[in-house]
């Protein structure tokens, strides 16, 4: 199957793998939820299987829980776990500082739980998904049903004072119908182009009534594993001031390379 996945797609897969090798024995780990993070939860289901890693898992949708009892993980709630020692997840875009735009798979409230309760958050990702300024992708908020054109017009009046570069905000749909987030929510799409300020934005759309969160994470990420379509990979570590680098041998193997279905 080598000749089939894209670029971006192998970039995705050595993200993933090179992140799986820093889940160790023992460990309660927090699971992503994305394309990205698919490749991950298949990685680590092989080490399962094949080298008898004992891990506990806690995925961030019911997509990634799906996937990651298909591949033979141990799926726990972040009830049972109660604090992390790890979680691995995707992004739509990351800065220099590691402050990252997420919730393109409507999946950032259960993420930021997560990757909050956990002693340490990596990031995996392709290189196109770093930019210099976030907010190039539509910044996900996400809000409950009740009053949805109320929360609507408060956000739209907040950007109004804002240091972005965009205003415009969009109901997510799934077909004819709202999208609806696995804790039965809305998405708010926020077209900003450019985000000057992303504390300050993160914490005044929070401040919302009807808005449970939004998909800036700001000081939660410490490092990322940078992934290239060649089998390069980076290991950037924002607290050690850190780059590693190193290749994944890229080996198509049948379990990990069947339909993801993500
Ligand atoms: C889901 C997310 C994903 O991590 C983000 O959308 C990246 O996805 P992908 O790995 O498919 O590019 O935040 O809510």
């Amino acid at each position: 199957m080598s000749g089939e996945l894209s670029p971006i797609d192998k970039a995705k897969f050595v993200a993933a793998k090179r992140a799986a090798e820093m889940v160790e024995d023992g460990m309660r780990v927090g699971l992503g939820t994305g394309s990205t993070a698919a490749w991950l939860v298949r990685c680590l289901g092989e080490m399962v299987r094949e080298d008898g890693l004992k891990i506990s898992c806690v995925p961030t949708s019911l997509r990634t829980a799906q996937l990651s009892r298909e591949v033979g993980l141990t799926v726990i709630s972040l009830e049972e776990a109660k604090w992390l020692d790890l979680t691995i997840d995707g992004a739509d875009e990351f800065d220099s500082e590691l402050n990252l735009i997420k919730g393109g798979g409507g999946a950032l409230l259960q993420e930021k739980i997560v990757a909050s309760a956990s002693d340490q958050m990596v990031v995996i990702a392709d290189t196109a998904k770093e930019v210099s300024r976030l907010g190039a992708f539509p910044l996900p908020i996400e809000v409950i049903p009740f009053g949805l054109s109320t929360s609507r017009a408060l956000v739209e009046e907040l950007l109004i004072s804002m240091d972005v570069m965009g205003r415009a905000v969009s109901l997510r749909m799934d077909g004819a119908a709202p999208y609806i987030t696995d804790e039965g929510n809305h998405i708010l799409d926020l077209h900003l182009t450019r985000i000057g300020n992303p504390r300050q934005l993160s914490l005044a759309l929070n401040q919302i009534p009807g808005v449970v969160e939004n998909g800036l994470f700001i000081d939660i990420c410490d490092t990322v594993v940078v992934g290239y379509g060649d089998g390069r990979v980076e290991v950037r570590d924002i607290n050690e001031g850190t780059i590693e680098t190193d290749r994944i041998d890229f080996v198509e193997t049948d379990n990990l390379f069947t339909d993801l279905g993500d």
